[in-house]
């Protein structure tokens, strides 16, 4: 498969992008500034250079992949207006690529929270107010869709084993390893097509995992 990943510099994506280049997939990570392309190339990544707040398309970048992920995000460090034209206009920004072009599978890295962003802190709203209408549009797209609600990320090793729930709400940390071998998984089971879930670290192995996710009565 030809992956190309958003936010191809990021701790999960760079995780993610070695696990597809190892599988022998084409990993091609999208990233704004060139000096990174050289840490995508160590792990046998193809960097893309684009920017998700300042192309005014992303279609070139994804013309001719087989599935795209979106695994940016502005960080702790930004405001807002970052939080909108990132996590929200960069994965909207990807998608309607991924719609212009053909490419049909859209896996999306989304944030436990965002099923309530009312009830969360000053600080945590507006970048779950994003997450949750990022998540919003996507799943009114005729994609191949999978939004995946990671809790609170660590640089722990992973286990490969998880605990998943597409009932929302719940709260607890995941090793950034085990997400990018969850989204590795995703990617190569169209079962989790037209579904949400939330992702912890667990004792479930992660194709178990995935597998015993309801599926959707209309997958879409
Ligand atoms: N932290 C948590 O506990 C948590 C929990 C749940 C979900 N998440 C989500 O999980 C995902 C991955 O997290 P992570 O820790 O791997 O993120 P990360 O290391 O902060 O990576 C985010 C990446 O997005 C890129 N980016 C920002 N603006 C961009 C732009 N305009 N154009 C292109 N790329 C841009 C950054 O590139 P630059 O280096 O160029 O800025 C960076 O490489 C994010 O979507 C995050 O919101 C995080």
């Amino acid at each position: 498969m030809d992956i190309l990943v958003a936010g191809g510099h990021g701790k999960v994506a760079l995780r993610l992008l070695a696990l597809l280049a190892g599988r022998g997939d084409t990993a091609r990570g999208l990233i704004r500034n060139p000096e990174h392309a050289a840490d995508l190339e160590r792990i046998g990544a193809v960097p893309v250079l684009g920017d998700l707040e300042n192309d005014q398309t992303l279609a070139p970048h994804v013309r001719g992949a087989d599935a795209v992920v979106f695994a940016a995000g502005a960080g702790p460090g930004s405001g807002a207006a970052r939080k909108r034209t990132v996590d929200l206009g960069g994965a909207v920004k990807l998608a309607a690529a991924a719609i212009e072009t053909g490419v049909r599978r859209y896996v999306m890295v989304s944030s436990i929270g965002a099923q309530d962003p009312a009830s969360a802190g000053d600080a945590m709203r507006p970048y779950l107010e994003a997450k949750a209408q990022a998540d919003e549009y996507v799943r009114g797209t005729a994609l191949d869709w999978t939004i995946v609600r990671p809790g609170s990320l660590t640089d722990d090793p992973g286990t490969g084993r998880v605990r998943v729930s597409t009932e929302l709400g719940r709260r607890g940390p995941v090793p950034r390893d085990d997400v990018a071998a969850v989204l590795a998984a995703v990617l190569a089971m169209p079962s989790t097509t037209g579904v949400t879930f939330e992702l912890f670290g667990g004792d479930v192995p992660i194709t178990e995992a995935l597998g015993a996710l309801e599926s959707p009565r209309d997958p879409r």
